[in-house]
């Protein structure tokens, strides 16, 4: 067992310091003694002076969560929070590569894969070089298909943490897409298979399929999909050894499926699926964007790893946000947590955060096997910006549970539509106002309650240096949860039950008979009697 303090968290002397300061918080507004003392004096309104208290700038990123419900005592004592739970051992641990996944007891060291060349481990530099130099082949037609022609489209297949962010990042780079089309197959759903073929030709197509365990029913259902369209089409056993490029842990299953040696790349068992973008999972990132730019993606994420690592508690930025999340969760009563991005090509970051803080940290067992007794993550959801107001916000502005949001924006967008521009944070910036202070004016059903905390994230603008920090800060936010909740946030153990059952419930549907063991699962019937 890897535990960084003996006592559970209820027990710390913090925690009962800050359930006393949830009791005595004010409402959303005069929420901060100091501020308004301020205010009043004519020193500087008190927006302005919480707002040079509680924000910062890491790199390419401006963090504001001015707009929390904090104060500089609630500051201090979830600080001390992160203190008494030994967050600084635990973040020195992790990035040192110790097994702080101990139901698995391995390491979790997705910081290695971002570290610069000349300070990483050989393993990571030479399969760094290994992928990178294959995207370049397949972007400049160094690798051709099986008949002698270019690769135009890559078609990435893989599913969860093997595919959520290839894909985000293709979607939110995609004004600096120069190289081959990028299309992604996830689901179980034949639907998709459909989908994601129309309209291919098997010479200019090249399938990377990405599995860390390389037994995942859905990738690998949609890999011998994808083998059997190309083997049909080009009646060529060879084509499958120019046409598909594995990245995996299980280098033998993807051998037997076919793939050429050259072409398996590997992954490790310290890289969580969650966490492994920065891999040869990438893969498909590198070939649209190049080189050049998976490494500013590397190297704004190292930038947010320095940070981690060398910030005291009190500064550091996903520490603060993952204790923000404690606090509003624990203390404040939100159970969900919503993630709005103010541009519409982050309009996957919420799917991509609900596997990687819900996975990780959607757990009941602390760290010593004792039930938590706390709440661990909230319920995570999200959608883009403004059709987001048009749609779920009323229920954000006048429905009657407490929540939590994280607002995302760009300062500079790639389009010149100026004003558009001005009108989409215009929006972004009334939102989270108007969520925090509300409106008591007027007859009761125009009241508007406020007292929802937010933090604002505004990136200089979007490129792959920006998303490689953003991505990052998450990363470690929610090992810093992970620490305060006392759970693992590496292991998925809860997702394999499901897996299991499916299992005989797919033979029971293939069988011709109904097996008296579904007689528990009468849809079983129902569909084959329908299908
Ligand atoms: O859903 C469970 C899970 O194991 C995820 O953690 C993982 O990202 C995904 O399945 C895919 O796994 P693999 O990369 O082994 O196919």
């Amino acid at each position: 067992m890897w535990a960084w303090t003996s006592r559970p968290p209820q027990q710390l002397a913090a925690w009962a310091a800050l359930a006393k300061l949830a009791q005595r918080m004010g409402g959303p507004r005069g929420l901060d003694g100091e501020a308004e003392q301020a205010a009043s004096a004519g020193e500087q309104p008190a927006e302005r002076f919480r707002f040079e208290r509680f924000s910062a700038r890491l790199g390419p990123l401006f963090v504001d969560w001015s707009k929390q419900r904090v104060d500089a005592r609630v500051h201090r004592a979830l600080v001390n929070l992160a203190t008494e739970s030994g967050l600084e051992q635990a973040i020195a641990d992790l990035l040192a590569g110790a097994p702080v996944n101990h139901t698995e007891n391995r390491a979790a060291l997705h910081s290695e894969l971002r570290k610069p060349d000349n300070k990483c481990t050989a393993q990571v530099r030479e399969t760094r070089r290994r992928f990178l130099d294959l995207a370049e082949d397949i972007r400049d037609g160094r690798h051709l298909g099986a008949t002698g022609r270019r690769i135009e489209t890559v078609l990435h297949i893989g599913i969860g943490g093997s595919h959520l962010g290839p894909e985000l990042a293709t979607e939110a780079l995609s004004s600096f897409h120069d190289g081959p089309k990028v299309r992604f197959l996830a689901s179980a759903d034949g639907h998709a298979v459909s989908a994601a073929l129309a309209g291919l030709s098997p010479e200019t197509t090249l399938a990377v399929v990405v599995s860390k365990s390389f037994a995942t029913q859905e990738t690998r259902s949609n890999a011998e999909a994808v083998k059997s369209w190309l083997l049909e089409r080009t009646c060529d056993s060879a084509a499958i050894a120019k046409h598909f490029v594995a990245v995996t842990a299980n280098a033998d299953a993807a051998r037997a499926f076919g793939v050429a040696p050259p072409l398996c790349l590997p992954m490790w068992d310290w890289v969580g699926g969650r966490f492994s973008l920065w891999s040869a999972v990438g893969l498909p990132v590198a070939i649209a964007f190049g080189k050049g730019a998976f490494e500013q993606l590397l190297a704004g994420a190292h930038r947010v790893d320095e940070h981690f690592r060398k910030t005291p508690l009190e500064k550091n930025l996903p520490a603060l946000l993952a204790l923000l999340q404690v606090w509003n969760g624990n203390f404040l009563g939100a159970a969900s947590h919503a993630v709005l991005p103010y541009d519409r090509r982050l309009r996957l970051l919420p799917s991509y955060l609900q596997q990687l803080e819900m996975e990780s940290n959607g757990k009941s067992i602390r760290r010593d096997g004792e039930n938590t007794a706390t709440h661990t993550a909230p319920v995570l959801w999200g959608g883009e910006e403004t059709n987001g107001q048009h749609a779920f916000h009323q229920m954000l502005h006048q429905g009657t549970r407490a929540f939590s949001a994280d607002f995302i924006a760009c300062a500079k967008p790639t389009h010149r539509l100026d004003d558009h521009h001005r009108w989409l944070l215009a929006h972004c910036l009334a939102q989270s106002r108007a969520m925090l202070e509300g409106d008591d004016a007027g007859e009761a059903h125009r009241r508007v309650p406020g007292g929802h905390p937010s933090t604002s994230i505004l990136l200089d603008e979007l490129t792959p240096h920006s998303l490689g920090a953003l991505l990052a800060l998450y990363e470690h936010k929610v090992f810093c949860a992970g620490v305060i909740w006392q759970i693992n946030s590496f292991d998925q153990w809860g997702v394999e039950l499901g897996k299991r059952l499916a299992e005989s419930i797919h033979a029971a549907l293939g069988s011709a008979d109904l097996p008296a063991s579904h007689a528990a699962e009468p849809l079983i019937g129902e569909i084959k009697r329908r299908s």
